[in-house]
């Protein structure tokens, strides 16, 4: 029988309540399936191994997960450590150096879920961000000099390469012509960013010739945010920059009900590296230990790891459960207006793994 090695990162905040949540249910779908097995590995880095060994995770920590067949990652932040260090020190310290180029981020409004716009229905809201997930913004390069002084300058540089760019846009094509819709929309701000968005706007034009059977635009990321409040149906598979995907993302999960069922998936699309899920809400500390924060972003990205993995019916049966408890409104955690706990979602969950009809 296959076993899937699975590295299990809970990182800060909420990241242990829900990672926990995601593992219980794995096993159990595993268990339901019966055709392979998951060996989780915990790795207990983030902030609290931060404050007593001044990082992260330990210098050889990629080599720890170097060769597991996936990453499962809670979250990082705390609100006593800077962020510039917890997003550096652990999930860009990952996936960067794994070239987990592709950040793949999905949007529908579940059964059950009110979208905050009225009258959308679901068919209606039913997206995939994909996310530069290598440079960019994110790029890391920039500097500060003259720091305390009246001169003091900053520069953060954002960093574009034709090779990366070219991937991610060949990594959204294919997506967008896997979908029943074929349709791509092009994220850039080439108004105003004058050099590296018209590279990424005439890469598109170059990359679009590969994929004849697939109708996309070209929208500037401002009035991306408004199309997607009012013509949300218009929208189906977006490709944008780190930076702009990352707001984006956060604009289409609160469409879609709530930050806490949004997943992702950071993706080394090649298979060199280990892939990474997650999901998206982050620590969420004014809620921590408090057991009510909602799983469904975990299973979600769960779903989205067995698909990497290549166990399609497993990651539809999760998919099926968390449909069935998210229409139930009494699992609905307090994000969704509801008064349910983490520990009965995942039950409610686990119970629709096993069901009959799962
Ligand atoms: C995300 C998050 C992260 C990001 C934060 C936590 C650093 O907002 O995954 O969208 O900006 O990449
Ligand atoms: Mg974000």
């Amino acid at each position: 029988m296959k076993t899937y090695k699975i590295a299990a990162i809970p990182g800060d905040g909420i990241g242990t309540e829900v990672i926990a949540a995601g593992v219980e249910a794995l096993q159990a779908l595993a268990k339901r399936e019966g055709a392979f097995a998951f060996k989780v590995d915990h790795f207990d880095w983030g902030s609290a191994y931060y404050k007593k060994h001044g990082r992260m995770m330990p210098a050889d920590g990629r080599d720890q997960i170097r060769h597991h067949d996936a990453i499962l990652f809670g979250s990082a932040g705390a609100p006593d450590v800077p962020d510039h260090i917890t997003l550096w020190g652990l999930r860009l310290a990952i996936c960067q150096p794994f070239d987990q180029y592709a950040n793949v981020r999905p949007t529908r409004v579940l059964p059950g879920i009110t979208s905050p716009l009225r009258k959308v229905e679901a068919k209606e809201l039913d997206w995939v961000i994909v996310r530069e997930n290598s440079e960019g913004e994110y790029a890391g390069v920039g500097g500060r000099v003259h720091q305390g002084s009246p001169l003091e300058a900053a520069t953060d540089v954002s960093v574009f390469t034709r090779a990366g760019v070219e991937r991610i846009m060949r990594f959204a094509f294919h997506l967008a012509q896997s979908r029943p819709r074929k349709l791509l929309t092009v994220v850039t701000k080439s108004n105003a960013q004058r050099h590296a968005m018209v590279m990424w706007d005439e890469i598109a034009t170059e990359i679009s010739a590969e994929f004849k059977d697939v109708n996309w635009d070209k929208m500037l990321v401002d009035a991306m945010t408004m199309r997607m409040v009012m013509r949300p149906e218009t929208i189906d598979t977006v490709v944008a920059t780190n930076l702009h995907a990352d707001i984006l993302s956060d604009l289409a999960a609160a469409l879609a009900g709530s930050l806490g069922i949004a997943p992702t998936a950071n993706l080394n699309p090649e298979k060199v590296y280990p892939s990474m899920f997650e999901p998206i809400h982050g620590s969420a500390f004014d809620i921590m230990g408090k057991g009510i924060a909602n799983p469904i972003g975990t299973f979600w990205s769960a779903v989205m790891m067995l698909e990497h993995l290549g166990e399609v019916s497993a990651a539809g049966r999760l998919m099926n459960a968390i449909e069935r408890v998210t229409s139930d409104a009494r699992f609905h955690t307090p994000d969704l207006g509801g008064k349910a706990r983490t520990a009965e979602v995942t039950a409610a969950v686990i119970d629709a793994i096993h069901g009959a009809n799962a």
